[in-house]
């Protein structure tokens, strides 16, 4: 197994940004936690932030080549506006779960729709930094 972690705009910020709502955990803790989880499984596992929509879509594109076959997204902001990143999802046809750490249906209105939801395998929203692991773990087993 090669799996692609990817987090989109803001998610460098997790630990002090809005803790009551993404909770305390960083995201370097976070991925390292993902990478141990999977190097005990013998699979590699690599992620990814950006702030920039193009910089997720290329490296969307790139994993193509690089023989990833499971993506593992929280596209954060752009979960509510990027046809971009979607398109590149389908491009690839790779199969992806999406993250997110908030329920984002008992949040504002505007987090209620995703461009994502109905091209993922599953969607996970509101179990914090546990909802990647269950997304690495059910990756790992598929
Ligand atoms: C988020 C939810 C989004 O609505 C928000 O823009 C984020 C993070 C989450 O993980 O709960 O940046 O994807």
């Amino acid at each position: 197994h090669r799996i692609l972690v990817l987090h989109g705009p803001n998610l460098n910020m997790l630990g002090t940004r809005e803790p009551g709502i993404y909770g305390a955990t960083t995201l370097a803790d976070i991925d390292a936690r993902l990478r141990a989880l999977a190097q005990q499984h013998g699979a590699a596992l690599e992620s990814f932030q950006s702030n920039h929509e193009g910089a997720l879509v290329d490296r969307i594109q790139a994993a193509l080549g690089e023989g990833v076959d499971f993506i593992v997204i929280n596209p954060a902001a752009y979960t509510h506006t990027s046809v971009a990143i979607r398109d590149a999802l389908a491009a690839v046809a790779l199969p992806f779960i999406e993250v997110h750490l908030s329920n984002v249906h008992k949040r504002e209105a505007f987090r209620h729709r995703s461009y994502f939801s109905d091209l993922a395998v599953g969607v996970i929203a509101g179990l914090g930094a546990d909802g990647y692991d269950a997304a690495v773990r059910y990756a790992l087993s598929h």
